[in-house]
């Protein structure tokens, strides 16, 4: 797809994306990176929060609190064709990729496995490069296999990482942070508690690379079967005291490949957020959760709707974030550069 810029055709061919930056053109109130072919994955994915720099972190979350405030209508100057893959189960990160997706003025389609050519023995890399052929413009991808994203490095268009395996979720990262941030301000100091299933969560592995990287004490919590390996590990009760944020995760029994060694009531009790634990949590403290919950046994239902509980507002945020992710797909600088 090629685009109008202020009368003139735009002779840089297929879509602006998949290109390095190197001319910058004025569009209505925007700036447009558009760029020229490079070898490798688009710089303008988003793969794993690894990649951002702290600055490119920051300026998502200054566009993803403009989105929550005074651009709620913002739109894209020129139209555009993306596709959600989802090759695992979603609600959260699937309706609001679409819900931003549509929100910006883009044109969405939905791809699951089971009515695509997935079905007749299509490969992963030969559906990501038929949507590239077809014209799409940006791929949102979630995968139960971990990087999966190495097999198709070499494509043109970005690609938004929405989940791979227990490897990395960076949008729901850059949602975690949006929350916090609006409630501190900073992530300097803070104490940051993620308890749960951390093995097996890309969540978990997302969040404690960038809170570290922003400057918080990130301490994880859990059975040690659901230790990972590198990361600070304490018992329950130590982890959330003190803490400014106590996250709690759900146990990722789709990728236990033996069940769990204790019962769900033994977990509830030795490792779940229970009513009475949230008794000592410290005044100020939020409760977050990436969901999907599984009530009364990582967390008590009582504890969800709470009033520490920000769990419904990370939802919201997801939304903010991920047009705020699609922009900087787009090749649009922050707007606060503008
Ligand atoms: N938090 C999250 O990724 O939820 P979904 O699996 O519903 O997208």
């Amino acid at each position: 797809m090629s685009h109008d810029v202020k009368g003139e055709r735009n002779s840089f061919p297929t879509s602006s994306l998949g290109y390095n930056a190197y001319r910058i053109v004025e569009l209505s109130k925007c700036v447009i990176i558009t760029a020229r072919k490079v070898s490798g994955m688009n710089e303008r994915s988003l793969l794993d929060i690894s990649q951002l720099s702290r600055q490119d972190i920051l300026d998502i979350l200054s566009d993803a609190h403009d989105f929550s405030a005074s651009k709620r209508d913002w739109q894209l100057p020129h139209p555009g064709l993306v596709a959600n893959l989802f090759f695992e189960p979603s609600t959260r990160t699937h309706y609001s990729f679409a819900a931003a997706e549509l929100g910006l003025g883009l044109k969405a389609e939905d791809y699951t496995p089971l009515t695509g050519s997935t079905q007749k023995g299509e490969s992963f890399r030969d559906t990501c490069l038929t949507f590239q052929a077809l014209g799409y413009d940006l791929l949102v991808i979630r995968s139960p296999q971990e990087r999966y994203y190495d097999e198709i490095a070499d494509l043109r268009i970005p690609v938004i990482n929405a989940g791979d395996g227990a490897g990395s979720h960076p949008t729901q990262c850059l949602l975690d942070l949006m929350t916090i941030q609006e409630e501190f301000a900073t992530f300097e100091g803070l104490k940051v508690a993620i308890i749960g299933d951390i093995a097996h969560s890309r969540v978990a592995n997302s969040d404690y690379q960038a809170l570290t990287a922003l400057g918080a004490r990130v301490v994880c919590a859990g059975p040690e079967e659901f230790a990972r390996e590198g990361f600070p590990f304490t018992s329950v009760d130590e982890a959330i005291e003190g803490a400014d944020v106590v996250m709690t995760l759900r146990i990722q029994f789709e990728r236990l490949k033996e069940g769990m060694s204790i019962t769900r009531e033994e977990y509830h009790q030795r490792y779940g957020l229970t009513a009475a634990r949230a008794q000592s949590l410290k005044p100020g403290c939020i409760i977050l959760h990436p969901a999907p919950i599984n009530r009364g046994l990582e967390i008590d239902s009582e504890l969800v709707e709470c009033p520490r509980s920000r769990i419904f507002k990370q939802m919201e945020n997801g939304t903010y974030v991920r047009k705020a992710v699609i922009k900087r797909a787009f090749n649009l600088l922050p707007f606060r550069e503008e």
